[in-house]
């Protein structure tokens, strides 16, 4: 751990100058990206995915423990499909509530039943402290513009004891498999994209998706910039060589 936490930035990926100049840029275009392309949102997620990217997302909560009656917070919500198999694990007794900064977005959560939604970035939580059992982000940790402030604002909303859950890709290791991935997804997928939507924006939305996996810092520095900032049990597992998920506690209070 740094000695001094709030000196330790970690962008998760350099500026992308194909896309914009600078952070300011970034986060606009960003935003418009995801704006704009909202109402395609699910058919790409569905056609990149085989159809399994809801299934595998439900399995991934099961897996980190979230349970009936669980106060949850969904960040970079998107249309709301992490958060609405959240609503069902949690059950009456549960909230979950679902943040993003693209209006555009939480439009479509709010279609699919996402009931409580609010306008944020990971970076900058409009949250008070220790609210949130379980916290979840799904694919848009690469957005954030740096991981260490924005893990110090996860580790502040969390309950001691919660659980904090990061869903995010990484090329594979084998020469092979990058190959094989980054010709899928910087390709394939873009002209899919392309094809099905008609829009020139959603083609160039997952083009930039793989650029910032690409781009984006290895595992271990997202490992350790969870441990930064005070997180314990730190772990990534890895499916099919792409899928990784983060998972990490906040420290309970030890019994005296
Ligand atoms: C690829 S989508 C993921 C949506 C959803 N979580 C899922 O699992 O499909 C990424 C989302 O991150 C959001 N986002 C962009 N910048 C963000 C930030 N700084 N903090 C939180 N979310 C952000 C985007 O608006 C977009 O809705």
């Amino acid at each position: 751990m740094p000695d001094n936490p709030s000196r330790y930035t970690l962008p998760p990926h350099p500026v992308l100058k194909g896309y914009y100049d600078d952070e300011g840029g970034r986060k606009k275009r960003v935003k418009q990206l995801f704006n704009s392309t909202a109402s395609h949102y699910d058919w790409i997620n569905s056609v990149m995915s085989f159809g399994t990217g809801e299934r595998y997302r439900l399995e991934a909560l099961e897996r980190a423990g979230l349970k009936s009656g669980d106060a949850v917070l969904d960040i970079g919500c998107g249309t709301g499909v992490l958060a609405r198999h959240e609503m069902d694990v949690v059950g009456e007794n549960g909230f979950v509530l679902g943040v993003d900064p693209s209006e555009g977005m939480l439009q479509q959560a709010v279609a699919r039943g996402v009931s409580r939604v609010a306008m944020g970035r990971g970076e900058k939580l409009p949250l008070q402290n220790e609210r949130f059992d379980f916290l979840s982000m799904g694919y848009a940790l690469r957005h954030v513009a740096d991981l260490s402030e924005a893990f110090s604002e996860y580790f502040r909303v969390l309950k001691p004891g919660g659980t904090v859950l990061l869903l995010e890709i990484a090329p594979p290791k084998s020469r092979l498999g990058y190959h094989l991935i980054k010709l899928y997804m910087k390709h394939i997928i873009p002209l899919i994209t392309r094809i099905g939507t008609r829009d020139k924006n959603a083609q160039v939305l997952m083009s930039y998706y793989w650029d910032t996996v690409e781009q984006c810092v290895p595992p271990h520095l997202i490992l350790e910039a969870l441990e930064s900032v005070g997180f314990e049990k730190v772990e990534r597992k890895v499916l099919f060589g792409i899928f990784g998920e983060y998972t990490a506690k906040r420290p309970a209070p030890t019994k005296p």
